[in-house]
């Protein structure tokens, strides 16, 4: 075929024509005939498949494999696929240590890999395939940004781990080291939950940040529904890989872009799926990142307007028992949407990558009469409101975050424990310095001070494992992992590093904290608290050079997302 005439397929004016049409662009079809194109594939459209992969952990193991089979879809579908990579953090791995501070920076990272690698080579529509925590948001925000025909496949989790018949995740694992530190488990016993909790490739088990994020993409109308529970192991993935290369054709030829998916409405529906699955507090900043990339203004008090109406109704771990791959086996995220729409909780009109309402593609899924205690109906909750609650106070008067799901004390007044990052925390919990009562308090740890929020796992792990769970809260400018549970509330802004209150605290301070009313207060008096704010000193940013200085200068409030400003 002349690559100048597009016979095979009708909307080839796209942006890849500008490079491979006409004789002056010889030079640009001579690199691909390089690597074993025609003419015929030029004159198709050209479509990115940006593949966060790495071996840095089993998350994204395997995403490399779902890529080439989204190529698939596309090549048989009359496109011409193109696949690239994105670098990534894995979490669970860079835990505990400095090298947290770039999990976050990664989201940027990737959505700009995404956006330099889809816009640099013209190509004309996005397929991308994620896994570990920050990769799903960043590809949704990649695709907002970009605003070319987009669908987003979540790679999955692992599968369940099992020791002596109970289901291990790696929360266990991270709660093993506290209990080991205070003397309640042997080395080889740790060594034996180490052996056994990731059987293999995929995304941590529980409803975590990745798993949650996944499910977002799916509820957001972003994904091919039913594609974000089946385990990364399970066959059916590389069946929705093929299909999603299909379906990113299907919005091509249509031309529906992500700004006609991802409306306010949808953001509705993903704030009601995240508060009834009790999902990860990480989500509330990913999804204000998505929605500031798609020109959508969403706001904490979104969260807390619908987090007030809508039931949790999914029994998921940290807070409940269950996995993502029990989820899976039950009927996975449309179970939890049948729900959500029998209980008129969501807006089923929504636009989605099939070209068909939410409603519909949910009304088309026959689920079999699983029963099951995963999922719920909205009449007969595990809890009246949502899993995350957003709290306000003298101690966050921008907003804190708390997974309310994970935790089983939801009130609590103590003194303050001070710790200015998370190493002296964690030195502290495991000496035995933090006694029941306590309010652990980490400042310096925001997107800012950190820089980049690190995850207080480790931390609130320790916690959990010396049986301290129910009797001590933690409040950070840092974040948590999905992990995480217990009385513990993130996300604290103004953060102490641009002088939010956090940084007047004093050990010994009260600090009361009440999740049913969303208060979070340190209890000193206006006059002490503008009194320590007039000697406060700004500290210096950790990081005089590269890119976690460059991250520092740029970043927001995790109040808005942790967004960066140009
Ligand atoms: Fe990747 Fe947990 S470390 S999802």
């Amino acid at each position: 075929m002349n690559a100048t005439k597009a016979k095979d397929h009708p909307k080839l004016d796209g942006r890849s024509a500008v490079l491979y049409r006409g004789p002056y662009r010889a030079p640009n079809r001579a690199y691909m005939k390089a690597m074993g194109l025609s003419d015929s594939d030029l004159a198709r459209p050209i479509i990115g498949v940006g593949v966060a992969w790495s071996e840095a952990g089993p998350c994204n193991l395997h995403t490399m494999d779902l890529g080439r089979k989204a190529k698939e879809g596309v090549y048989y579908n009359k496109g011409t696929p193109r696949m690239f990579s994105t670098p990534l953090v894995i979490d669970g791995v860079a835990m505990g240590y400095e090298g947290m501070k770039y999990s976050l920076v990664s989201r940027e990272i990737i959505a700009n890999t995404v956006e330099m690698s889809i816009n640099a080579h013209a190509y004309d529509a996005f397929v991308g395939i994620s896994g570990c925590d920050k990769t799903t948001p960043a590809m949704l925000m990649a695709s907002a940004r970009l605003n070319i025909p987009s669908i987003v496949l979540y790679g999955g989790s692992n599968l369940n781990g099992y020791l002596n018949g109970k289901v291990l995740t790696m929360e266990d694992v991270f709660e093993a080291v506290g209990q080991f530190a205070g003397k309640r488990m042997t080395e080889n016993e740790l060594k034996e939950l180490e052996n056994n909790a990731i059987p293999g490739i995929g995304t941590c088990a529980g409803l975590f940040t990745a798993n949650t994020m996944g499910a977002m993409a799916e509820v957001l109308g972003m994904a091919l529904p039913g594609s974000s529970a089946p385990p990364a192991a399970e066959g059916i993935k590389s069946d929705y890989a093929y299909q999603t290369g299909k379906t990113v054709m299907e919005l091509l030829e249509n031309d529906v872009r992500p700004k006609d998916i991802m409306t306010y409405e949808a953001f509705g529906n993903a704030i009601t799926a995240l508060m009834a699955m009790g999902g990860s507090t990480n989500v509330v900043m990913h999804l204000m990142a998505i929605a500031h990339e798609a020109d959508i203004k969403l706001t904490l008090d979104d969260f807390d307007r619908i987090g007030a109406k809508v039931p949790e109704i999914a029994n998921m771990r940290p807070g409940g028992e269950h996995t993502m791959e029990d989820l899976f086996r039950v009927g996975g995220v449309p179970l939890v949407l049948k729900k959500l729409l029998k209980a008129k909780l969501l807006d089923g009109s929504v636009l989605t990558v099939t070209g068909k309402t939410m409603a519909q593609n949910i009304g088309a899924i026959k689920l079999g009469e699983v029963k099951n205690d995963v999922v719920v109906d909205a009449t007969k909750p595990f809890n009246k409101r949502g899993g995350i609650r957003i709290l306000r106070g003298s101690l966050a008067p921008d907003g804190a975050v708390i997974k309310v799901a994970a935790a089983k004390i939801t009130k609590l007044k103590g003194p303050a424990v001070v710790f200015n990052s998370e190493e002296e925390a964690f030195a502290g919990v495991t000496k035995g310095i933090v006694k029941p009562g306590d309010v652990v308090v980490i400042r310096y740890e925001g997107p800012k001070g950190g820089p980049g929020m690190r995850e207080m796992l480790s931390v609130t792990a320790a916690i959990i494992g010396r049986n301290l769970g129910e009797s001590v809260a933690m409040v950070t400018d840092g974040r948590f992992s999905g992990a995480t549970r217990g009385l513990m509330i993130g996300h604290v802004s103004p953060e102490a590093h641009i002088g939010g209150p956090l940084a007047f605290v004093k050990n010994g301070d009260m600090i009361s904290i009440d999740c049913d009313a969303g208060k979070l207060d340190l209890e000193i008096t206006k006059s002490e608290m503008e009194k320590r704010r007039s000697k406060w000193k700004q500290p210096e940013l950790k990081h005089k050079s590269g890119l976690l200085a460059q991250y520092a200068m740029l970043v927001s409030s995790a109040s808005k997302g942790a967004v960066l400003n140009p």
